[in-house]
């Protein structure tokens, strides 16, 4: 258990996120007014823009097309992974768009991961030469040890090893991955080193038995999903926390997650003139985390980076802080029975509950009209 006096109880304290003014280049499409995003500085002492972009799913031409889209809206920290197997493409868009004179490499924030079944330490530096030549680039900004628990390598292609139906685990602890990822700051391949997935036990764990910390900790966070209490402990020990899925995976089929395409969100986007995506991504980064929201529509592009040039208000934001509590959508459950697997093990499909979930919140003077609606429609 982490002790209580890690933990922080107070709830306004996202003025503890220290921004700096970042972006000394504009961005080349969309509109000239897109404020660049900020940056963090993190514990190693590089600078990571508190906004990056996704690419989870995104491959070949779709791949580049959103990356060279993304870097002439003006996004400069990008999220890759080993698992994602899109590396290639996501270098290839940025060493063409720095070849072309838009962005320099000294510019781009890139984070990448190590994969599960990779995290032996005699394979990691190899495999990190391996990332790499893929991306095309002499060094890695943030490399990231994607999940706790360690899959068997079979041979690189294979990302989930199956034997008998059941993937094969092993038992290699992560504190010996992390020392070898060390190494790798030492010899320049990767700036920072961080970690993805990983519980407050886990994080203590590393904090304790090893000589560097951790700079990221990069977990699910959105509204509904905050995590307040990892989130808070990262901070109280100087980890930034990155959001992965920060708008929850919206889905306008099955209007999943409600609070998206909730009536509140409704009046929210009538009254800041935003979209949902851009209130939403505006929250988190008040709330003191780094959104990587992943989008291939241009149109999402540019509105995810157009979130600097207005504010919520202290109670709105409190209504998006009051949401219900929902479950987690990343669960990685096809391991739940390791010893380091870092989730809750009860855990049912967030989706199997959706008819329960509710509406956003809304701040306190529309609240009752609100319920009142709710009531008329007998929900
Ligand atoms: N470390 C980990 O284990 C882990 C796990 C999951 C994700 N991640 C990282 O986090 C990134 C983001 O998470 P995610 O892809 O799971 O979920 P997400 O960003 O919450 O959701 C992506 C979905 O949102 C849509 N979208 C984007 N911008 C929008 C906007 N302004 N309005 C409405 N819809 C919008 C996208 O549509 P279009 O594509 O059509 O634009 C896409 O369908 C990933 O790409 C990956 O880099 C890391």
């Amino acid at each position: 258990m982490i002790p209580s006096r890690y933990l922080t109880t107070c709830d306004d304290d996202n003025s503890r996120v220290a921004m700096i003014l970042g972006g000394d280049q504009r961005p080349l499409r969309g509109e000239s007014t897109i404020l660049l995003a900020p940056k963090i500085k993190l514990s190693s002492g590089y600078e990571m823009p508190v906004l990056g972009f996704g690419t989870y799913k995104l491959r070949g031409f779709q791949c580049t097309s959103a990356v060279h889209c993304a870097v002439e809206t003006g996004f400069r920290h990008f999220d890759t992974a080993y698992y994602y197997e899109n590396e290639k493409d996501v270098g290839e868009a940025l060493r063409t768009q720095i070849k072309m004179g838009n962005i320099s490499r000294e510019n781009i924030f890139l984070t990448t991961k190590l994969w599960n079944t990779h995290h032996d330490p005699r394979d990691v530096r190899r495999i990190c030469e391996q990332q790499l030549k893929l991306l095309g680039f002499t060094y890695i900004d943030l490399y990231l040890l994607h999940f706790p628990v360690g899959y068997k390598h079979m041979c690189d292609e294979i990302l989930k090893p199956m034997s008998d139906g059941k993937l094969q685990t092993t038992n290699v602890d992560y504190i010996d991955t992390w020392n070898a990822m060390e190494e790798l700051v030492k010899l320049g391949m990767v700036r920072s080193i961080g970690l993805s997935n990983f519980n407050m036990e886990q994080v203590q764990r590393v904090i304790q038995c090893s000589s560097s910390k951790p700079v990221v900790n990069q977990v699910e966070v959105w509204p509904g999903f905050l995590q307040k209490d990892l989130v808070d402990y990262c901070r109280y020990n100087g980890i930034v926390v990155t959001a992965y899925s920060p708008f929850g995976q919206p889905n306008r089929e099955n209007h999943s997650p409600t609070y998206f395409f909730s009536e509140g969100m409704k009046r929210l986007v009538k009254k800041y003139k935003k979209t949902s995506g851009q209130i939403v991504l505006r929250f988190l980064v008040d709330y003191g985390v780094v959104p990587i929201p992943k989008a291939a529509n241009p149109l999402h592009i540019s509105q995810n980076l157009n979130i600097f040039d207005f504010k919520l208000d202290d109670s709105d934001t409190r209504a998006l802080l009051g949401i219900k509590p929902k479950k987690r959508i990343v669960k990685y459950d096809i391991v739940k029975e390791h010893p380091f697997y870092p989730f809750e093990r009860d855990e049912e499909s967030q989706y199997q509950d959706v008819n329960n979930l509710q509406n956003v919140p809304l701040a306190r003077e529309q609240r009752e009209t609100t319920l009142n609606d709710d009531d008329q429609r007998g929900e």
